[in-house]
């Protein structure tokens, strides 16, 4: 099958995605990662984002691919050969993916690219179009929310951990820009598929969110 979570920033997709690959033997695929693997690529190559010219030029020049990492048991994001999981984390990154990923041409390009990984389906992929345009023909939908106070707690917790400079404020900041960006721009926005289940997980476990998508895998099963 194909599992597809979509939902705004940091409201445990990821969580979600790889506790389910873990449990069925799938492959996850963090789509967020390739949009900010691509920012770091236009941010080092000075990439006007205004020149369709440049942006087709620097697309042609970026060759994404997940790795799996043996020791951390987890797929990292690799640039043109390099990895970059961790740099693409940053706060600098977090900044500018949303006017990235609302590029015309940076979403062609990666759209293809993940249709491509959901050839052989056994995928559970993460987003916040995979539902509504990479797999609209998905057996299972699921849109995340949470309490945005929540949201940004467990945000600033995971980044404080890595730098403990950066700020509750700039983390909120951060994430109530990107989800504005990107619920409102033109190509294919943030929103909820007509036929994806709504998962609120403010107040759940990690063991009852993955209860409440195992039970979404066993009826479309039925
Ligand atoms: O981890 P978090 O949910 O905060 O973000 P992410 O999944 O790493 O995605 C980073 C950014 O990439 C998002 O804020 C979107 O601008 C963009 N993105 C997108 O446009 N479409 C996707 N399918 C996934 C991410």
């Amino acid at each position: 099958m194909i599992i597809t979570i979509d939902g705004g920033s940091s409201c445990g997709k990821s969580t979600l995605a790889r506790q389910l690959a873990e449990k069925l033997g799938y492959v996850y695929i963090d789509s967020g990662a390739m949009y900010r693997a691509i920012t770091l690529y236009f941010l080092r190559n000075n990439v006007n984002r205004s020149d369709t010219r440049q942006i087709r030029d620097a697309l042609k020049n970026i060759e994404l691919e997940f790795i799996h990492n043996k020791h951390q048991g987890n797929s990292e994001m690799y640039l043109n050969g390099e990895n970059v999981e961790y740099i693409i984390r940053d706060l600098v990154i977090a900044e500018k993916v949303s006017e990235v990923a609302a590029l015309k041409d940076v979403r062609v390009f990666a759209v293809a690219a993940q249709q491509k990984m959901g050839e052989e389906k056994g995928i559970v992929m993460d987003g916040r179009d995979i539902g509504t345009t990479v797999f609209p023909e998905a057996e299972i939908k699921i849109y995340m929310v949470a309490d945005e106070a929540v949201r940004v707690e467990r945000r600033f917790a995971e980044m404080y951990e890595k730098n403990p400079n950066v700020s509750l404020v700039e983390v909120r900041n951060n994430l109530v820009m990107r989800d504005y960006i990107d619920a409102n721009r033109e190509a294919s926005p943030l929103r909820k598929a007509e036929d994806a289940i709504v998962l609120n997980n403010t107040d759940l476990s990690p063991k009852e969110q993955l209860d409440f998508a195992m039970k979404l895998v066993s009826s479309a099963k039925r």
